[in-house]
């Protein structure tokens, strides 16, 4: 792996500099604040800043990532997000007067959060937005000659391949002749925009639309046609679907329009006529934070990719081709993730997951946290994350469970594997940190298994497979056991199937206690069978 280039994706000369405003507010006591507990209400759609702009595979809730913020940080302070994604950290920390550092591989990431953030001229952006409409209207392809002739002439991805997984070989296939023409023309005529900013959001319009339009599309059942995904963010793969309704373009592209102007009235305070935001929104590896200096950090708030749920770059690559984007051979060996294309491993992951844990450590101010939000059904990557941090110098400090308000179409595709929770570990970088008490072996790992699942299906009267998970990492982060309980269980699953029972509502009960079809709903356990310890 080339590092010397890799550092040089990150400039300094895009950083802010960190020490140039000082802190309105004195007296903040970083080392007495206290995370946020579970945050239970949210409305995500309510932001436009994050709601309908751009999809993006996950996505932190804007108020959970302001609660932790707000609790953790004055006006002033410096936030980093090192796996910052769409953007979430960066925008909110900007919103409630921090200053913020991004950084993502990903270049779609660094294009989205850029864009959102890059004051223009609404009426400019109006007038340019229509003159591309009127100027698509009159060249739009109305035959298949004018298809023919379209794809002659403007360009648009070609050969690029995709993913070994996907249902189709190259970039080009995922579109219908008739998508690909009229996405060709469309980027064409906003390639003809003179002003940068307004080209720029543009595309970040056009960016938006793919999503819609390509065969990858599903319509979500029971809703309008246009109230749908592409295969890539719904099942993490270009899966072509068995019938995609064929949206038209120019609804898709004015639905664009109105969403990101919402997006940037919204975004006004920070990006309007004397706004003073300092941002810097970085392409680059959460590995190698070059430019930014040691303890220079007010809080990291960040959510790293879990393992080998979702491959980004892979899945982005439709995005990252159509606007011109280039993904390094560096950039992939640096993903953090396991699996995609390059066949990473779980120890490959580890290793770049603790190289960005060391380097967030180095770049925090002492006194200050680092909230770091992760899911995962194996205890040995929970296990990893602590040890690299304590190692790092960190001290462990809490855990909250946080639900992510996962969408249920996920969920339902696949109850066992997709986790609708989180967990946010905090820690804090301390002159002399306190260690966690560590393990002593008397404590038997299949005990605290089933005693502590059993509790939590008492607790709750049936447990979702997230509630207990999560009970059992907290569990084994109290009791040092992570490691230990590794060797008992990679995934919930079978060992849930081969001790209780799952009912018809897709929870987890004691044997013999499950609601039965029809009591969904309204479940009341009527017998308590003992558990057999096998
Ligand atoms: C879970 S997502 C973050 C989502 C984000 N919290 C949001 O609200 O949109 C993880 C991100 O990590 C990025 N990523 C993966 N490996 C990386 C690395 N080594 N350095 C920086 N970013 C990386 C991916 O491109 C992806 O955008």
């Amino acid at each position: 792996m080339d590092n010397v280039s890799l550092v040089r994706q990150m400039s300094i000369a895009d950083l802010f500099d960190v020490d140039s405003y000082s802190h309105p507010f004195s007296g903040f006591n970083y080392r007495e604040a206290a995370p946020p507990a579970e945050i239970t209400s949210f409305q995500r759609q309510v932001a436009k800043r994050h709601f309908g702009v751009h999809g993006y595979f996950t996505k932190q809730v804007w108020s959970v990532v302001q609660a932790y913020i707000n609790a953790f940080t004055q006006p002033g302070d410096v936030i980093l997000d090192p796996f910052g994604g769409s953007g979430v950290t960066a925008i909110e920390a900007l919103m409630l007067g921090r200053r913020a550092i991004h950084v993502d591989l990903n270049p779609l990431s660094q294009f989205i959060v850029q864009t959102l953030l890059t004051p223009v001229d609404f009426k400019s952006l109006e007038q340019q937005f229509n003159a591309v409409m009127q100027a698509f209207a009159v060249e739009r392809p109305r035959s298949d000659e004018d298809i023919q002739r379209i794809l002659a002439h403007y360009d648009y991805p070609r050969g690029i391949r995709l993913p070994r997984n996907a249902d189709v070989e190259t970039i080009e296939q995922l579109f219908t002749p008739k998508q690909l023409a009229e996405l060709a023309l469309l980027k064409h005529l906003i390639g003809q925009c003179q002003e940068t900013a307004v080209r720029q959001h543009l595309l970040l319009m056009f960016s938006g639309l793919l999503n819609k339009i390509n065969r990858t599309y599903h319509a979500s059942a029971g809703r309008s046609e246009g109230r749908g995904d592409s295969a890539m963010f719904r099942y993490y793969r270009y899966r072509i679907a068995h019938s995609s309704p064929e949206l038209e373009i120019t609804t898709v592209f004015q639905s664009r329009f109105k969403k990101v102007l919402a997006a940037k009235m919204e975004l006004l305070p920070i990006t309007g006529v004397g706004a003073s935001a300092a941002q810097s929104i970085l392409q680059g590896s959460a590995t190698d934070l070059y430019p930014i200096r040691d303890e220079s950090v007010d809080y990291i708030y960040t959510d790293p990719p879990y393992g080998s749920k979702i491959p980004y770059l892979d899945l982005s690559i439709m995005w990252n081709t159509w606007l011109g984007l280039h993904v390094s051979k560096d950039n992939r060996a640096e993903e953090a993730i396991e699996g995609g294309e390059n066949k990473k491993t779980k120890a490959d992951y580890f290793r770049i997951l603790a190289a960005s844990i060391e380097e967030m450590y180095r770049v925090l101010k002492y006194d200050c946290w680092l909230s770091f939000v992760f899911a995962h059904s194996d205890p040995s990557y929970w296990h990893m994350i602590v040890v690299t941090a304590e190692k790092a110098g960190f001290e462990y400090v809490s855990v909250t469970r946080q639900n992510n308000g996962q969408h249920s179409f996920k969920k339902r595709q696949n109850p066992f594997s997709v986790l609708s929770g989180q967990l946010i570990l905090n820690f804090r970088k301390v002159h002399n940190p306190k260690r966690r008490k560590s393990y002593t072996g008397n404590i038997d790992a299949q005990t605290v298994i089933m005693a502590t699942t059993e509790a939590v299906i008492e607790r709750h009267n049936g447990a979702t497979v997230e509630q207990i998970n999560d009970a059992l990492v907290i569990q084994g982060l109290e009791l040092d056991m992570l490691n230990v309980l590794s060797q008992h269980y990679d995934d919930l699953t079978p060992l849930l199937r081969k001790h209780f029972d799952c009912g018809c509502d897709g929870r987890w009960y004691l044997r013999g206690d499950k609601p039965q079809i029809g009591q969904k709903g309204s479940v009341s356990i009527v017998s308590k069978t003992p558990i057999s310890w096998g």
